[in-house]
């Protein structure tokens, strides 16, 4: 078929794509060890909280009520008041239900953000997405209307005790030049479990206004709501942060609902491209958050299961990385959130495209690093030596799946030593 040049662009097979397509596979393919996806994990307690809030909902007539009914271009309207009220109440932020616009996914939001913040402008200049700290999330990188959106920095790296390290922005080397139209990042990181640190987070949020550009905060696993986060920070929002978040860490992938916290012209621009593309914003996942608020429950469970769960499975898994990987062949970056860990196989004799070829073969999923790097120009050997793995499925599962790339990193120094 023919298609026009933006059907070429978006009709191609992408890493995101080709990510999405693996793991759908994956989840069907019986014995296969997912490590490779960005799914959730199924918490008791969570699961067990949404299905008792859904029954009540159904049986007193709020369910059909979203169904049955658009909500406005911006979102539903009495999620919007009452996530304004609880985050001026709790984090003191000067905010209205004027600065929160809904978008069917925060995926989403981030088509839209890239494309209003970046790509060619009326006054003939072509601007770009800096992310000031590669690797960056995968999702990002095919996302530009034009080619060629994305710019990327690369990190220092600080090595830790225990076999671990931790990227840092390098602002020594960040150029923030004219043709940059928004600066993002995602705190907790995907895909490195990093949480910049606050000085790191004021220092870009003084750079981006002293550049009259806005700073995008992914904020797809962080506080206050997931709560997947295990170190210490601050969530921020001023008039110059766009922050984004999402439902779907929290355990509701499927309600497909992103969060854009932005200055009113922002959430207006928002709006308006809402309802040319999708009239309007889901409306369920919204009134499970609303319903959420309204008993203080968001919060509380983000910070007191959601959070504990996560940090919690992450220490498990590493412990059984340790059992069968020694640090000499596999470093971690420090896990601070997030739901991946990101592994480092320094000096590996076959690169990590190679690798996931080799563990798709036995059954395992795990995503090559090299996907994380959206607009950082140079071929970086370092990239080729990282995976990602999702550490959230049953540690049974997951220490078969160590096993099995403990093997095939054996066997790929063998073969290197022949
Ligand atoms: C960092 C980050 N941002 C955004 C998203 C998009 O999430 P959703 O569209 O489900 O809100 C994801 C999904 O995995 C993510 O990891």
């Amino acid at each position: 078929m023919n298609f026009s040049k933006f059907g070429n662009k978006f009709a191609k097979n992408s890493g995101i794509s080709e990510l999405m397509k693996d793991l759908n596979e994956g989840i069907r393919t019986p014995g296969a060890i997912m490590l490779g996806g960005g799914n959730p994990a199924h918490i008791p307690e969570m699961d067990k909280y949404f299905q008792d809030l859904l029954a009540e909902m159904c049986a007193n007539g709020q369910l059909t009520d979203t169904l049955c009914n658009y909500d406005g271009p911006q979102g539903k309207d009495a999620m919007l008041k009452a996530l304004a009220a609880t985050l001026k109440a709790k984090l003191g932020w000067d905010i209205s239900a004027r600065n929160i616009a809904l978008t069917n996914g925060s995926q989403s939001a981030f088509f839209y953000l890239f494309n209003l913040l970046a790509g060619r402008f009326e006054d003939g200049i072509s601007r770009k997405v800096l992310f000031p700290i590669a690797p960056e999330y995968v999702g990002y990188a095919d996302s530009g209307l034009d080619e060629d959106l994305f710019v990327a920095n690369k990190p220092q790296i600080e090595f830790l005790p225990d076999g671990q390290f931790k990227y840092h922005v390098d602002f020594n080397t960040l150029e923030i030049t004219k043709d940059i139209g928004v600066i993002c990042v995602s705190r907790p990181t995907n895909p490195t479990g990093n949480v910049i640190t606050d000085e790191e987070v004021l220092h870009l949020d003084q750079l981006a206004k002293q550049h009259n550009i806005p700073l995008l905060i992914d904020n797809a696993y962080g506080v206050p709501f997931p709560g997947i986060i295990f170190s210490e920070a601050t969530p921020f929002w001023n008039e110059n942060i766009i922050l984004c978040m999402s439902l779907s860490k929290l355990g509701l992938p499927g309600t497909r609902c992103g969060i854009i916290i932005g200055s009113e012209d922002l959430i207006d621009a928002i709006s308006n491209m809402n309802g040319i593309i999708s009239l309007a914003p889901g409306g369920i996942g919204p009134s499970i958050a609303l319903e959420m608020l309204q008993r203080d429950d968001l919060f509380k469970l983000s910070q007191n299961i959601v959070g504990p769960f996560y940090k919690q499975r992450v220490e498990e898994v590493i412990k059984i990385i340790r059992r069968y990987i020694p640090e000499d062949r596999c470093l971690i970056h420090k896990p601070e959130g997030a739901i991946f860990l990101w592994l480092w196989f320094k000096d590996m004799p076959i690169s990590g495209l190679e690798l996931y070829r080799r563990l798709k073969k036995r059954g395992v999923l795990m995503v090559p690093g090299h996907y994380f790097f959206p607009g950082l120009e140079e071929d970086w050997q370092h990239a080729h030596e990282c995976m990602r793995m999702n550490y959230v499925p049953e540690p049974e599962k997951i220490e078969q799946g160590i096993q099995i790339l403990a093997q095939e990193l054996e066997k790929a120094y063998q073969e290197s030593e022949r």
